[in-house]
């Protein structure tokens, strides 16, 4: 399998499926729909939907049965960065190399794009709940998905509210796990779940999905002070201006990146059972620690 190959072949793939939940039409509230676009459509990795879909695959060929809850867990992904980037919580102006939603349209445009994803997610989930195959296994998958949403929200919360505060290495976990983590355990979880794996497998890929998660943002706060603005696309240095504890901050960037060396091998171990089928989320491991973007 080649790697780089497959993982832009499902970057298309989303890509295209998400294109189909535009909304093109005149409407009075066109400038809204257009900054859902703009955000949605500026050039994101994709990996949320993707680690779902990969993780289905390892137990059920047929994605299909998936893809709505990909494609929701996308607009929720980017739900969370319109507001992460808003003036009253990270104040940032660039992303994915371009204006943030609320520089280039205005805040109340961008609060309400935030919420627009966040409703239209549920939109996408529930027109498949009514397609009644899989019922069961769906409001499974839908159970998992709203309480990381409340995750990924409480994170958030709590991120904010200790800016500028020194805290314990357990409230950074807390903070990394819930904010970054959760969602991207549940892309995991939701990908096993709909495929009907069995429970002790749910619980495997969970664990490979708790260590990517933390991993994913050790990796972020190591490229907010040592990336390469351009190929960033959002600007570097500015957890130390704003006095954000993070990982970097509190422990250095030499320790931060051994934490995550050590958290990638401990996913890995996770997925050697799974043989030549787990290649892929091996591999997206790998990526997600030596990503540059
Ligand atoms: C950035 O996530 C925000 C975090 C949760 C750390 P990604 O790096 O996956 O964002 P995009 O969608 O690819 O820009
Ligand atoms: C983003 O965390 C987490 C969510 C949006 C839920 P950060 O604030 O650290 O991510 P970037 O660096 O702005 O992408
Ligand atoms: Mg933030
Ligand atoms: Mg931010």
């Amino acid at each position: 399998m080649d790697f780089k190959l497959e993982l832009k072949k499902y970057q298309e793939l989303v890509n295209e499926e998400l294109a189909k939940y535009l909304r093109k039409e005149a409407v009075p509230e066109s400038i809204l729909n257009h900054s859902v676009e703009y955000s949605l459509m500026a050039g994101g990795k994709r990996l949320r939907p993707i680690l779902m879909l990969k993780t289905y695959q390892l137990f059920n060929e047929n994605i299909e049965n998936c893809m709505s809850f990909a494609v929701a867990m996308e607009m929720i992904h980017n739900f969370s960065l319109i507001h992460d980037d808003l003036p009253g919580i990270d104040n940032d102006d660039f992303r994915h190399g371009k204006l943030t939603n609320h520089k280039k349209f205005n805040e109340a445009t961008a609060i309400l794009a935030g919420d627009s994803l966040l409703n239209q997610a549920y939109i996408v989930i529930s027109k498949s709940l009514l397609q009644e195959q899989q019922l069961e296994r769906k409001i499974r998958a839908l159970s998992e998905f709203t309480h990381s949403v409340d995750r990924m929200i409480a994170g958030e919360y709590v991120d904010t509210e200790y800016e500028g505060k020194q805290i314990s290495h357990e409230y950074l976990e807390y903070i990394h796990n819930n904010k970054t983590g959760a969602l991207l355990k549940a892309c995991c979880r939701i990908g096993a779940i709909l495929a009907g794996a069995q429970e002790e497998d749910i619980e495997n890929i969970t664990e490979y999905a708790n260590h990517i998660g933390l991993a994913f943002q050790i990796k972020d706060d190591i490229l907010s002070e040592t990336g390469d603005e351009k190929v960033l696309g959002k600007p570097i240095g500015n957890d130390k201006e704003k006095g954000k504890c993070t990982y970097v901050t509190k422990y250095g960037l030499e320790e931060s990146q051994k934490k995550l060396e050590v958290l990638t091998k401990e996913a890995i171990k996770r997925i050697e059972k799974y043989g030549e089928k787990g290649e892929f989320l091996k591999e997206l491991a790998l990526y997600m620690m030596e990503r540059n973007k």
